[in-house]
C-alpha cells in the first residue's frame, strides 16, 4: 500500500491508495481555518499549521484505512508546486518515514497528482485524454499521453481559483471564494450583468482573468451601499459564469483541436457546481466522455497524490536523503 502526503498549501493530507493508484482506503483532509481571517494563504501561518497536524492526520489515515505502518510499501509526498516552506513539512515527514521503514520513496508534482484524482473516480480510464487543471494556483490545459502531460495553454495572469477568491473579497464575502460566490450566486440572476470572458475570441487556448476582475471593481465603484446589497447576487451569479464560460469554451476548443474523445477536469474549482453542470452538457452533445472526480477529490487531498505515485519515478532507499521540497 501507498501513503501518500500533501502539504503544498494550507490543506495537510494523507492517504492509504493501492500500488495501481486506482482505488483510495482513506483520504483525511485538515483544512487550516487560520487563514480566513486574512483573506488567503500566510505561507509561515502554513507551515506552522502543518507541522501540528501532520502525525495526525498520517495516524488517522491508516487507522482510516485499518492498516498499520507495516502495511506500507512505499511513501509518496508532493515535492512541486507549491508554498515552500508547507511543502518541507511533508516532505520531511514522508523522508523520515520512508527511512525509519526502508521503504522507497515517491516524489509527486502537485498537478499531476490533480489530474490523477481522475483515475480513482473512473479506474478504468487510459491516456490518451485532454485535462483542465483549475484551482487557486494554476489553470491550464494538457495533452495528457502514456509519456505524461504536455502543456497546452494557461493563465496569463490570475488563476481561475484565484479570481474566484479575489472576486468574492471584493464582493465581501468569505474565503476561500469560490464556494462563496457559488453559494450567493444561486439567488442571482446571471444575466442582469455583463462580464468580460478573458481571450475569448482568441483562437489560442490560454486564460486570463485579470479583466474581470477589474470590470468587478468597476461596477462595485459605480453602486452605492444599498445597490451593492441589492446586486450582491447577481453580480456573483454573472461573475462565476464569466468564469466558467472561459474555462469551459477553452477545454472544448482544446478537446476539438487534438482530437480527444475524453476530457478531464480536475483542481478545486472543478468542484464547481455550474461549471460541473456545463460540461457535462456540452460534452454530451459532443460525444465526449467527461471525466469530474468528486468535489473532495478536486480539492487539495492526498488520494490523488497516491493515485499519482505509479506515474512517478520511485526513489529507492535511501537515496532521497539529499531530495528537498522545490517551490514553483
Ligand atoms: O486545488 P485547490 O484545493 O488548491 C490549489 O492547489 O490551489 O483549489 C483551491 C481553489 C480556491 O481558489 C477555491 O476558491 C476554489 O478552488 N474552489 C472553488 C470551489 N471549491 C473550491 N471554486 C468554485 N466553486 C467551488 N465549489
Ligand atoms: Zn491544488
Amino acid at each position: 500500500m501507498i501513503l501518500a502526503i500533501e502539504t503544498s498549501c494550507d490543506d495537510t493530507c494523507a492517504a492509504v491508495v493501492e500500488p495501481d493508484g486506482r482505488r483510495a482506503l482513506s483520504n483525511v483532509v485538515h483544512t487550516q481555518t487560520e487563514h480566513a481571517r486574512y483573506g488567503g494563504v500566510v505561507p509561515e501561518v502554513a507551515s506552522r499549521a502543518h507541522l501540528e497536524r501532520m502525525d495526525g492526520v498520517i495516524e488517522k489515515a491508516l487507522a482510516d484505512a485499518g492498516l498499520g505502518l507495516d502495511d506500507v510499501t512505499g511513501v509518496a509526498v508532493t515535492v512541486r508546486p507549491g508554498l515552500i516552506g508547507a511543502l518541507l513539512v511533508g516532505v520531511s515527514a514522508a523522508k523520515g518515514l520512508a527511512y525509519a521503514r526502508g521503504l522507497p520513496l515517491i516524489p509527486v508534482d502537485h498537478l499531476e497528482g490533480h489530474v490523477a484524482a481522475a483515475y480513482l473516480t473512473e479506474p478504468d480510464l487510459e491516456p490518451p485524454f485532454v485535462a483542465l487543471i483549475a484551482s487557486g494556483g494554476h489553470t491550464a490545459l494538457y495533452a495528457v499521453d502514456a509519456a505524461g502531460m504536455s502543456l497546452l495553454g494557461e493563465t496569463l495572469d490570475d488563476a481561475a481559483g484565484e479570481a474566484l477568491d479575489k472576486g468574492a473579497r471584493m464582493l465581501g464575502l468569505g474565503f476561500p471564494g469560490g464556494p462563496e460566490i457559488s453559494k450567493t450566486a444561486e439567488r442571482g440572476d446571471a444575466t442582469r450583468h455583463d462580464f468580460p470572458v478573458g481571450l475569448k475570441n482568441r483562437d489560442n487556448l490560454d486564460f486570463s482573468f485579470s479583466g474581470l476582475k477589474t470590470s468587478l471593481l468597476y461596477k462595485l465603484k459605480a453602486l452605492d451601499e444599498e445597490g451593492v446589497r441589492r446586486e450582491l447576487p447577481h453580480l456573483a451569479a454573472a461573475y462565476e459564469l464569466a468564469v466558467v464560460e472561459a474555462l469551459s469554451r477553452k477545454l472544448l476548443r482544446a478537446a476539438e483541436a487534438h482530437r480527444a474523445s475524453t476530457v478531464v477536469v480536475a483542481g478545486g474549482v472543478a468542484a464547481n457546481r455550474l461549471l460541473r453542470r456545463t460540461l457535462e452538457e456540452e460534452c454530451g452533445l459532443r460525444g465526449l466522455r467527461l471525466v469530474i472526480p468528486s468535489p473532495e477529490l478536486c480539492t487539495d487531498n492526498a488520494a490523488m497524490i497516491g493515485a499519482a505515485a505509479p506515474l512517478s519515478e520511485a526513489v529507492p532507499f535511501p537515496d532521497y536523503l539529499g531530495l528537498n521540497a522545490r517551490s514553483v
